[in-house]
């Protein structure tokens, strides 16, 4: 068994990278038996398909390999690095454009969100970013993919692709690539705003209220909570009434994830109650969760040099992992190489 899967490196991050995206890889990397390899990078190149700040994205990148790190992803057990340090990502991902088809990248969605109403002024990395993706997993021979559920397309694009490239240019017997595939964490939580529970708790929006940021201290996380919008409502008993009360669910969905309980067996403790009683409960938890992370990510984050020097290790142990695949692609295509 060999997990991939990638992050894109943005900053200022919050409870919702943590309980919607870093989370099951910690969880994924500490369920991973003997032999199973977990390989997990920052996704830099894939950053420069968007209007981009070259500051901003190193920066970024830091950003994200101390939150991974402080929230638990180990740099022995796990391969950790950032793509631009492992060349055979793009050279890859150059192989597999004469594979991939048009009419394959002409239907993904995440083009078309991302281009919106501007489709001549997209980046083409925008419209071949899918491809890249395809390279990412294929490189290392994935054969389980920890993703959102807005990803799954993309996975299938690399499946897509694999199998296309071994039917073209491998002996039936002996396929170069595996077919990846997605594993979308059951309970993978969907964090929403604490001012809005519609809008996705996100760090573009404008109220830091909003959010909770890694880096918070515990008196400015109590503060968020006791101000974050809710109704007048007492809680129900089951999770099912809170149907219509976006904001109570949130908060009930981030407690629910923290504890690790379902939302009816958190409500079994608080029905009845108002949010005088929950919220408090709430701050604690997530106090409790959130300190011994931005303690560990303010302490990495301020050492470039330290963070830099786990990003290379990594890269070096995903740059071999990566050289028979890319090899046998090169071959396969009669592509001679010396
Ligand atoms: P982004 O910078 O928004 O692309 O987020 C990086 C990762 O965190 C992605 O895998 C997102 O799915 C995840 N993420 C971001 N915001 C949330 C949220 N509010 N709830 C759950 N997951 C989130
Ligand atoms: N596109 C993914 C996202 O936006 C990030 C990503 C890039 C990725 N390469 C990957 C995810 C390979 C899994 C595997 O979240």
């Amino acid at each position: 068994m060999r997990v991939v899967s990638g992050i894109q490196p943005t900053g200022n991050l919050h409870l919702g990278n943590y309980l919607g995206a870093i989370r099951n890889w910690v969880r994924m990397q500490d369920a991973a038996q003997q032999g199973t390899q977990c390989v997990f990078f920052i996704v830099d190149l894939h950053a420069i398909s968007m209007p981009h700040d070259p500051a901003e994205l190193r920066s970024g990148v830091r950003d994200m390999a101390a939150a991974l790190v402080a929230c638990g992803i180990d740099p022995e057990r796990s391969i950790l690095f950032n793509q631009a340090q492992v060349p055979a990502h793009a050279e890859l991902q150059w192989l597999l454009n004469g594979t991939a088809r048009m009419g394959w990248l002409n239907r993904m969605t995440q083009f078309k969100d991302k281009s919106g109403k501007n489709r001549e002024g997209a980046s083409v990395a925008l419209f071949t970013y899918p491809i890249l993706q395809a390279a990412d997993v294929l490189l290392y021979q994935a054969t389980h993919v920890p993703v959102g559920d807005d990803q799954k397309q993309h996975l299938e694009l690399a499946r897509d692709i694999a199998q296309k490239f071994n039917n073209d240019f491998c002996p039936e017997d002996a396929p170069i690539f595996t077919l990846p595939d997605p594993i979308m964490p059951p309970q993978a939580a969907r964090i929403m705003s604490l001012r809005d529970g519609s809008a996705k708790m996100s760090k573009s929006d404008p109220s830091d209220m909003s959010r909770i940021n890694l880096t918070d201290d515990a008196d400015t996380i109590m503060k968020k909570v006791k101000k974050a919008k809710t109704d007048p409502e007492p809680l129900p008993e089951t999770a099912k009434e809170l149907e219509g009360r976006a904001e109570a669910l949130n908060l009930v969905t981030i407690y629910s994830a923290l504890a690790g309980k379902s939302a009816d067996e958190v409500l079994k403790d608080f029905a009845g109650e108002g949010f005088g009683k929950f919220k408090p409960a709430l701050g604690e938890l997530m106090v409790e969760t959130l300190s011994p992370i931005s303690a560990r990510y303010v302490e990495l984050r301020e050492d470039d040099e330290a963070l830099d020097a786990i990003l290379a290790k990594g890269a070096l142990k995903a740059r071999s992992l990566a050289a028979p695949t890319l090899s046998a692609a090169y071959q396969a295509l009669g592509l001679s190489r010396g």
